[in-house]
């Protein structure tokens, strides 16, 4: 008899959470409910056009139809340091700092691959990005330290809770799940611990340009050249299904990228990677943010604020996000009970536990549903809490 049990590695992973909660959504539309889904992260908005249509005239031209490569095309990658000068005023080497990939989750994943061994400790914080505690972690046979952020210190995470001597630190600002944000002072004290004590410092940018109330997302290369960043096309232009980001920073740890990538993929599609040419030409020169991502901002910190404000109404003691498109609270009871409930009425949302054991009575609402929507889902969401 042949044996189908998963590898070690994958059976260490725990059970999913979402899989769960999506069982659940899937039996409520099989009775034929209409579901308000708030859960996924994933822009309800059309990429804008000009992205469109650079995609679709790069698609029939046959060198376009080739492989790339998996640092990804020169054009691409210039256009990315070009705009790291405009957006940061930082200087990166197209060459040897920048790597294109496919989304940023690969990246966040293969940084690990390339550079922890057995045994040494990536520190995650905690809530976070679940790749981070995830596949980083297991699939290295690596060890993980959780770091709690709290609400007190804002969910900044605070280095004097990491232990000495890890090999890798995970920071994410504008942060999933919290909405949390950060300044350039604090990126320099986290990026000055992380040289001292020899930690590769990995900074998960995804939502560096999704931001409300005249904050800018800053860039870790600001704060030191010691670093690896990672960013994405997917949230600023609604690009998540185009599957393509970038990876740019220090170049002995985008050599290391480059080198894992090259065993594992052949690069993003180059009629995609022209879309991420013209979305990034579209910036302004000062490195201000075009029009068509400035519209969409617009759209969701309305959106945010029905949100916020609905929740308050309700006695729940809710932060106005000042980045991501996530609004995160204490639901004031373990986070799946608070999911199960709203699921009952038609409303779906992600319980923060799904992000770290700490942050069990927090849910986190993404603001992907339209403002009639979310009128909608507080008429229903009124009646069961
Ligand atoms: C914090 C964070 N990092 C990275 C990603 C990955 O995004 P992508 O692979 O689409 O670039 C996500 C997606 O939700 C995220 O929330």
């Amino acid at each position: 008899m042949k044996n189908y049990d998963q590898a070690e590695r994958l059976q260490k992973l725990p059970p999913y959470l979402f899989v769960r909660l999506e069982e659940l959504t899937a039996k409520k539309k099989e009775e034929g409910m209409d579901m308000i889904d708030f859960g996924i992260g994933d822009p309800d908005l059309p990429t804008p056009e000009p992205i469109v249509k650079a995609v679709q005239e790069a698609l029939p031209v046959n060198k376009n139809q080739k492989y790339s490569s998996s640092q990804g095309e020169k054009d691409l990658r210039t256009a990315i340091a070009e705009w790291y000068k405009r957006r940061y005023g930082v200087d990166v080497d197209p060459k040897t700092q920048v790597c294109v990939t496919l989304g940023s989750k690969e990246a966040i994943f293969n940084i690990s691959q390339a550079f922890v061994n057995a045994g040494e400790t990536i520190i995650a914080p905690s809530p976070g990005y679940p790749v981070y505690s995830g596949a980083s972690t297991l699939f290295n046979d690596a060890e993980c330290a959780e770091v709690d952020l709290r609400p007190e210190n804002d969910w900044l995470l605070d280095v004097d809770d990491c232990p000495d001597g890890a090999r890798m630190m995970y920071l994410n600002y504008p942060n999933n799940p919290t909405g949390a944000t950060c300044d350039l002072d604090y990126l320099k004290g986290v990026a000055e611990w992380c040289s001292e004590k020899g930690t590769i410092l990995a900074y998960d940018n995804a939502y560096s340009e999704m931001c409300y109330d005249g904050y800018r997302a800053p860039s870790i290369l600001q704060a030191t050249d010691d670093a690896i960043e990672f960013g994405s096309f997917s949230k600023t232009f609604n690009m998540t299904g185009y599957r393509l980001g970038y990876a740019v920073g220090n170049p002995d740890l985008i050599s290391g990228l480059k080198k894992c990538k090259g065993q594992i993929d052949s690069g993003a599609p180059i009629f995609i990677q022209k879309g991420g040419i013209k979305a990034l030409s579209m910036y302004g020169e000062d490195g201000s943010a075009p029009k068509a991502v400035e519209d969409n901002m617009k759209i969701y910190a309305e959106r945010r604020k029905a949100i916020v404000d609905g929740f308050r109404k309700l006695g729940f003691d809710v932060k106005m996000p000042k980045g991501t498109f996530y609004v995160w609270f204490d639901c004031g009871m373990p986070s799946m009970k608070f999911t199960e409930k709203l699921i009952d009425c038609g409303v779906v949302v992600t319980p923060g536990s799904g992000f770290g054991k700490s942050v069990g009575n927090y849910a986190r609402v993404a603001v992907t549903q339209s403002l009639d929507r979310i009128e909608e889902a507080f008429d229903r969401i009124k009646k069961v809490l």
